[in-house]
């Protein structure tokens, strides 16, 4: 009796061990999703009833790096992710910005000492400059993501061009800088298309190499699990800041990322490593479309 309750006993300390280890390197559930913010109206300016819940423990912490961000112009006009030598990644976070749940992301960044790339949509900029300027005063990298969110290859070339310009003045007036890079709404852009746009307002084209399918709302757990299982090094990274589903999923996502090794940067810091490698073969990244 006493051996098989000793035997017992062992096979439940090694089953609770396995689960300890599990939680410590970070997992989907592990975060409750906080209670949906009411039933409030979502375009309102500010959100006095929200409050972003306390910390409970020390979170794991992007580390401080100084990396250059001035990427040259190659002769690759997309990427979809790049050759890197360290596990580096950069998040990127779409359609914003949003009056509610941006300030909440930006909580979580900050907290973890996360610089991330937001790839706005200007009538949004228009509508809440006052998000974007703390977008950028926090540090983060601002894409052109055109103004209307319209499928580029169906456009003129004067509607596309009436696009990124009004988007680009609406964040130059919000915040006094320029976007860096372009995300085309839905990743569609003829090569003719990247070529001109490229030539005239010198933005690399940036699509995706891990997409979480967020803005179907699958569930936070299923947004984690899905940016967890599928990030490398040089990955970038698709999600949504403007589904809460998305902004519920990202303690647990970048926690489990950052316990993993991997280290955020922006975009344009990651194009920066692509072209400080290019001369190796291994550089070769793989092709967007
Ligand atoms: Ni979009």
């Amino acid at each position: 009796m006493r051996t098989a309750l000793k035997s017992h006993m062992k096979r439940l300390i090694a089953g609770l061990g396995l689960v300890l280890l599990a939680a410590s390197l970070g997992s989907c559930g592990s975060t409750q999703s906080p209670p949906p913010p009411s039933s409030g109206p979502v375009k309102t300016t500010n959100n006095a009833a929200y409050r972003t819940p306390a910390l409970h423990g020390p979170v794991p912490r992007n580390p401080n790096m100084s990396l250059r961000a001035d990427f040259a112009q190659g002769p690759r006009l997309s990427f979809s992710r790049v050759a890197v030598r360290d596990k580096y990644i950069a998040i990127t976070f779409d359609d914003g910005p949003h009056p509610q749940n941006t300030p909440r992301l930006l909580d979580m960044l900050r907290a973890r000492n996360i610089k991330a790339t937001f790839y706005v949509v200007g009538s949004n900029v228009d509508a809440y400059p006052q998000v974007l300027r703390r977008v950028v005063a926090e540090g983060h990298e601002i894409g052109n993501h055109s103004y209307t969110h319209r499928l580029f290859s169906k456009m003129s070339d004067a509607d596309i061009r009436q696009e990124l310009a009004r988007t680009r003045d609406a964040v130059v007036r919000a915040t006094g800088v320029q976007p860096r890079t372009l995300r085309p709404p839905f990743g569609g852009m003829l090569p003719r298309q990247r070529e001109w746009v490229n030539a005239e307002f010198a933005y690399p084209i940036i699509l995706w190499s891990v997409d979480p399918f967020d803005w179907k709302r699958p569930g936070p757990n299923v947004v984690c699990s899905r940016i967890l299982s599928a990030t490398t090094a040089g990955s970038i990274v698709l999600a949504h800041d403007l589904h809460r589903q998305t902004v519920d999923a990202m303690p647990a996502t970048l926690d489990g990322l950052l316990q993993r090794g991997f280290k955020f940067v922006t975009v344009s810091q990651l194009l920066a490593m692509q072209a400080e490698s290019a001369t190796a073969p291994a550089a070769a990244e793989m092709a967007a479309h």
